[in-house]
Protein backbone atom coordinates (compact mmCIF):
# COMPACT_ATOMS: atom_id res chain seq x y z
CA UNK A 1 0.00 0.00 0.00
CA UNK A 2 1.28 3.37 -0.86
CA UNK A 3 1.82 5.79 2.23
CA UNK A 4 -0.20 8.89 2.67
CA UNK A 5 0.67 11.92 1.45
CA UNK A 6 -1.93 14.05 3.45
CA UNK A 7 -4.23 12.20 5.79
CA UNK A 8 -7.17 13.87 7.61
CA UNK A 9 -8.64 11.32 10.39
CA UNK A 10 -11.57 12.29 11.71
CA UNK A 11 -11.34 16.31 11.40
CA UNK A 12 -14.20 18.16 12.92
CA UNK A 13 -14.82 21.99 12.21
CA UNK A 14 -17.45 23.89 14.56
CA UNK A 15 -17.69 27.67 13.91
CA UNK A 16 -19.32 28.27 17.17
CA UNK A 17 -22.65 26.64 16.81
CA UNK A 18 -21.93 25.75 12.87
CA UNK A 19 -20.49 22.02 12.70
CA UNK A 20 -19.46 22.42 9.62
CA UNK A 21 -17.05 19.70 9.69
CA UNK A 22 -17.84 16.07 11.82
CA UNK A 23 -15.30 13.41 12.18
CA UNK A 24 -14.53 13.54 8.05
CA UNK A 25 -11.85 11.11 7.51
CA UNK A 26 -9.48 11.33 3.94
CA UNK A 27 -6.65 10.42 2.95
CA UNK A 28 -4.63 11.21 -0.28
CA UNK A 29 -1.59 8.97 -1.50
CA UNK A 30 0.51 9.92 -4.74
CA UNK A 31 -1.85 10.02 -8.42
CA UNK A 32 -4.65 9.82 -5.95
CA UNK A 33 -7.86 12.07 -7.95
CA UNK A 34 -10.40 12.51 -5.25
CA UNK A 35 -13.77 14.26 -6.18
CA UNK A 36 -15.15 16.25 -3.13
CA UNK A 37 -19.11 16.47 -3.55
CA UNK A 38 -21.79 17.86 -1.46
CA UNK A 39 -24.46 20.05 -1.93
CA UNK A 40 -24.21 23.51 -0.64
CA UNK A 41 -23.03 24.37 2.51
CA UNK A 42 -21.98 20.59 3.45
CA UNK A 43 -18.51 21.87 4.24
CA UNK A 44 -16.05 20.96 1.12
CA UNK A 45 -14.98 24.40 1.05
CA UNK A 46 -14.02 24.13 5.26
CA UNK A 47 -12.69 20.68 4.19
CA UNK A 48 -9.95 22.43 1.63
CA UNK A 49 -9.33 25.08 4.66
CA UNK A 50 -8.30 23.03 7.60
CA UNK A 51 -6.22 20.60 5.33
CA UNK A 52 -4.26 23.70 4.00
CA UNK A 53 -3.96 25.50 6.93
CA UNK A 54 -7.02 28.09 6.63
CA UNK A 55 -8.21 26.82 9.55
CA UNK A 56 -7.15 24.83 12.43
CA UNK A 57 -9.42 21.69 12.95
CA UNK A 58 -11.10 22.08 16.59
CA UNK A 59 -10.91 18.34 16.89
CA UNK A 60 -9.22 15.17 15.22
CA UNK A 61 -5.86 15.10 13.38
CA UNK A 62 -4.04 15.93 10.12
CA UNK A 63 -0.69 14.76 8.99
CA UNK A 64 1.70 14.76 6.09
CA UNK A 65 3.85 12.27 5.02
CA UNK A 66 3.17 10.78 8.74
CA UNK A 67 3.96 14.15 10.84
CA UNK A 68 1.19 15.95 12.79
CA UNK A 69 0.91 19.99 10.37
CA UNK A 70 -2.58 20.19 13.22
CA UNK A 71 0.05 23.68 14.38
CA UNK A 72 1.27 24.64 10.79
CA UNK A 73 -0.16 28.04 9.35
CA UNK A 74 -1.40 27.80 5.47
CA UNK A 75 1.87 29.15 4.47
CA UNK A 76 4.33 26.45 6.19
CA UNK A 77 1.80 23.59 4.50
CA UNK A 78 1.98 25.16 1.26
CA UNK A 79 6.07 25.11 1.41
CA UNK A 80 5.55 21.08 1.85
CA UNK A 81 3.62 21.15 -1.32
CA UNK A 82 0.16 21.16 -0.54
CA UNK A 83 -1.25 23.84 -2.39
CA UNK A 84 -4.89 24.87 -3.52
CA UNK A 85 -6.90 27.44 -5.19
CA UNK A 86 -10.02 29.48 -4.12
CA UNK A 87 -13.61 29.33 -4.99
CA UNK A 88 -13.28 33.11 -5.73
CA UNK A 89 -10.12 33.59 -7.67
CA UNK A 90 -7.36 35.60 -5.23
CA UNK A 91 -5.27 36.81 -7.70
CA UNK A 92 -3.41 39.71 -6.84
CA UNK A 93 -5.05 42.37 -8.50
CA UNK A 94 -1.39 44.35 -8.60
CA UNK A 95 -0.01 42.24 -10.58
CA UNK A 96 -0.14 40.61 -13.88
CA UNK A 97 -1.24 37.44 -14.51
CA UNK A 98 2.21 35.96 -15.37
CA UNK A 99 3.40 37.54 -12.56
CA UNK A 100 0.73 35.50 -10.02
CA UNK A 101 1.79 32.52 -12.26
CA UNK A 102 5.40 33.57 -11.45
CA UNK A 103 3.99 33.57 -7.49
CA UNK A 104 3.59 30.23 -7.82
CA UNK A 105 6.37 28.97 -9.32
CA UNK A 106 8.50 30.86 -6.78
CA UNK A 107 6.87 28.85 -4.07
CA UNK A 108 7.39 25.75 -6.63
CA UNK A 109 11.54 27.04 -6.17
CA UNK A 110 11.21 26.64 -2.26
CA UNK A 111 9.47 23.15 -2.42
CA UNK A 112 11.60 21.67 -4.88
CA UNK A 113 14.91 23.65 -4.23
CA UNK A 114 14.95 24.25 -7.66
CA UNK A 115 16.84 26.35 -10.27
CA UNK A 116 15.74 29.90 -11.55
CA UNK A 117 15.59 28.78 -15.02
CA UNK A 118 12.88 25.72 -14.10
CA UNK A 119 11.09 28.49 -12.67
CA UNK A 120 11.15 30.63 -15.81
CA UNK A 121 9.94 26.87 -17.62
CA UNK A 122 7.32 26.41 -15.28
CA UNK A 123 5.39 30.09 -15.52
CA UNK A 124 5.57 29.20 -19.55
CA UNK A 125 4.59 25.83 -18.92
CA UNK A 126 2.03 26.63 -17.03
CA UNK A 127 0.36 29.93 -18.62
CA UNK A 128 0.68 27.97 -22.11
CA UNK A 129 -1.17 24.38 -20.55
CA UNK A 130 -4.05 26.47 -18.84
CA UNK A 131 -4.60 28.53 -21.62
CA UNK A 132 -3.43 31.85 -20.37
CA UNK A 133 -0.15 32.83 -22.47
CA UNK A 134 -2.20 34.90 -24.92
CA UNK A 135 -3.38 37.53 -21.54
CA UNK A 136 0.03 36.92 -19.49
CA UNK A 137 0.69 40.54 -19.57
CA UNK A 138 -3.18 41.72 -18.30
CA UNK A 139 -4.20 42.59 -15.23
CA UNK A 140 -6.28 40.32 -13.59
CA UNK A 141 -9.56 43.21 -13.71
CA UNK A 142 -8.34 43.45 -17.02
CA UNK A 143 -8.73 39.30 -18.37
CA UNK A 144 -12.38 37.62 -18.99
CA UNK A 145 -13.76 35.93 -16.00
CA UNK A 146 -12.97 32.49 -17.54
CA UNK A 147 -9.18 33.64 -17.96
CA UNK A 148 -8.81 34.42 -14.14
CA UNK A 149 -10.40 30.80 -13.23
CA UNK A 150 -7.53 29.26 -15.49
CA UNK A 151 -4.99 31.34 -13.79
CA UNK A 152 -5.70 30.89 -10.63
CA UNK A 153 -5.18 26.64 -11.50
CA UNK A 154 -2.27 27.63 -13.29
CA UNK A 155 -0.53 29.58 -10.62
CA UNK A 156 -1.41 26.31 -8.39
CA UNK A 157 0.20 24.02 -11.42
CA UNK A 158 3.01 26.30 -11.21
CA UNK A 159 4.37 25.00 -7.84
CA UNK A 160 3.97 21.81 -8.67
CA UNK A 161 2.57 20.82 -5.94
CA UNK A 162 2.72 17.32 -4.00
CA UNK A 163 -0.84 17.65 -2.98
CA UNK A 164 -3.30 20.09 -5.46
CA UNK A 165 -6.20 20.89 -3.57
CA UNK A 166 -9.28 22.75 -5.85
CA UNK A 167 -12.12 24.22 -4.56
CA UNK A 168 -14.65 25.00 -7.89
CA UNK A 169 -12.17 25.91 -10.38
CA UNK A 170 -14.93 25.47 -13.18
CA UNK A 171 -17.85 27.89 -10.96
CA UNK A 172 -19.19 30.73 -14.19
CA UNK A 173 -16.85 28.81 -16.97
CA UNK A 174 -18.48 28.00 -19.99
CA UNK A 175 -19.20 24.59 -21.22
CA UNK A 176 -16.23 25.17 -23.89
CA UNK A 177 -14.04 26.49 -20.59
CA UNK A 178 -14.71 23.55 -18.64
CA UNK A 179 -13.81 21.18 -21.37
CA UNK A 180 -10.51 23.06 -21.90
CA UNK A 181 -10.15 22.99 -18.37
CA UNK A 182 -10.60 19.18 -18.29
CA UNK A 183 -7.99 18.93 -20.80
CA UNK A 184 -5.41 21.19 -19.31
CA UNK A 185 -5.76 18.82 -16.05
CA UNK A 186 -5.42 15.54 -17.75
CA UNK A 187 -2.06 16.74 -19.59
CA UNK A 188 -1.17 18.15 -16.23
CA UNK A 189 -1.68 14.57 -14.87
CA UNK A 190 0.04 13.07 -17.76
CA UNK A 191 3.41 15.18 -16.86
CA UNK A 192 2.70 14.73 -12.88
CA UNK A 193 1.25 11.76 -12.61
CA UNK A 194 2.16 11.73 -8.94
CA UNK A 195 0.40 14.79 -7.53
CA UNK A 196 -2.27 13.84 -4.96
CA UNK A 197 -5.44 16.04 -6.14
CA UNK A 198 -8.42 17.02 -3.81
CA UNK A 199 -11.19 18.54 -6.47
CA UNK A 200 -14.04 20.25 -5.02
CA UNK A 201 -16.85 20.85 -7.83
CA UNK A 202 -20.78 21.12 -8.57
CA UNK A 203 -20.26 20.08 -12.25
CA UNK A 204 -20.35 16.21 -11.42
CA UNK A 205 -20.07 14.97 -14.84
CA UNK A 206 -16.58 17.17 -14.79
CA UNK A 207 -15.37 15.36 -11.51
CA UNK A 208 -16.28 12.53 -12.57
CA UNK A 209 -14.23 12.80 -15.79
CA UNK A 210 -11.08 13.37 -14.14
CA UNK A 211 -11.30 11.58 -10.47
CA UNK A 212 -12.43 7.77 -10.32
CA UNK A 213 -13.00 8.27 -6.76
CA UNK A 214 -15.39 10.09 -4.95
CA UNK A 215 -16.08 11.73 -0.98
CA UNK A 216 -19.68 12.73 -0.89
CA UNK A 217 -20.20 15.44 2.13
CA UNK A 218 -23.82 16.07 3.63
CA UNK A 219 -24.02 18.55 6.47
CA UNK A 220 -20.29 18.33 7.36
CA UNK A 221 -20.48 14.46 7.19
CA UNK A 222 -19.14 12.07 4.77
CA UNK A 223 -22.26 10.44 3.16
CA UNK A 224 -20.17 8.20 0.49
CA UNK A 225 -16.70 7.30 -0.53
CA UNK A 226 -15.28 4.99 -3.20
CA UNK A 227 -15.68 4.52 -7.04
CA UNK A 228 -17.21 7.59 -9.17
CA UNK A 229 -19.45 5.48 -11.15
CA UNK A 230 -21.12 3.48 -7.71
CA UNK A 231 -20.36 6.73 -5.46
CA UNK A 232 -23.24 8.55 -8.23
CA UNK A 233 -25.66 6.30 -8.18
CA UNK A 234 -25.73 5.95 -4.23
CA UNK A 235 -29.57 6.48 -3.32
CA UNK A 236 -28.65 8.39 -0.39
CA UNK A 237 -25.99 10.46 -2.27
CA UNK A 238 -29.21 11.11 -4.82
CA UNK A 239 -31.68 12.17 -1.91
CA UNK A 240 -28.69 14.70 -0.56
CA UNK A 241 -28.93 16.16 -3.97
CA UNK A 242 -32.72 16.96 -4.28
CA UNK A 243 -33.45 20.31 -4.51
CA UNK A 244 -29.34 20.80 -5.68
CA UNK A 245 -28.71 22.00 -9.50
CA UNK A 246 -26.76 19.20 -10.12
CA UNK A 247 -27.37 16.58 -13.02
CA UNK A 248 -26.01 13.39 -11.57
CA UNK A 249 -26.92 10.88 -14.07
CA UNK A 250 -25.35 11.58 -17.44
CA UNK A 251 -21.47 11.42 -16.26
CA UNK A 252 -20.80 11.27 -19.82
CA UNK A 253 -21.68 14.05 -20.58
CA UNK A 254 -18.40 15.80 -20.10
CA UNK A 255 -14.87 15.16 -21.65
N1 LIG B 1 -15.63 31.24 8.64
C1 LIG B 1 -16.84 30.73 8.92
N2 LIG B 1 -17.56 31.18 9.97
C2 LIG B 1 -18.77 30.67 10.26
N3 LIG B 1 -19.35 29.68 9.57
C3 LIG B 1 -18.68 29.18 8.52
C4 LIG B 1 -17.40 29.68 8.13
N4 LIG B 1 -16.99 28.99 7.03
C5 LIG B 1 -17.96 28.12 6.76
N5 LIG B 1 -18.99 28.23 7.64
C6 LIG B 1 -20.22 27.42 7.66
O1 LIG B 1 -19.85 26.06 7.54
C7 LIG B 1 -20.75 25.36 6.71
C8 LIG B 1 -20.00 24.74 5.55
O2 LIG B 1 -19.57 25.77 4.68
P1 LIG B 1 -18.64 25.51 3.42
O3 LIG B 1 -18.28 26.83 2.87
O4 LIG B 1 -17.53 24.62 3.83
O5 LIG B 1 -19.63 24.72 2.45
P2 LIG B 1 -19.40 24.26 0.94
O6 LIG B 1 -19.73 22.80 0.88
O7 LIG B 1 -18.07 24.68 0.45
O8 LIG B 1 -20.57 25.05 0.20
P3 LIG B 1 -20.64 25.68 -1.31
O9 LIG B 1 -20.96 24.52 -2.21
O10 LIG B 1 -21.77 26.65 -1.23
O11 LIG B 1 -19.32 26.32 -1.61
C9 LIG B 1 -21.82 26.37 6.31
O12 LIG B 1 -22.89 26.25 7.20
C10 LIG B 1 -21.11 27.70 6.46
O13 LIG B 1 -22.02 28.73 6.71
MG1 LIG C 1 -17.45 25.97 -1.03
Amino acid sequence: MTADLLDGSAVGMRFGGVHALREVDVALQPGRRLGLIGPNGSGKTTLLNVLSGVYRATSGAIHFRGRSIDRLGPGARARLGIVRTFQHPQLAASLTIAENVRLGAALGRRVHGSSAAEETARVDAALELFGCAAYGEGLPDEVPYGVRKMAEVARAAAVEPVVLLLDEPAAGLSREERSELIEAIERYYREHPQTALCLVEHDVPLVTALCPELLVLAAGQALASGPAQEVVRDEQVRVAYLGENVELKDTEEVG
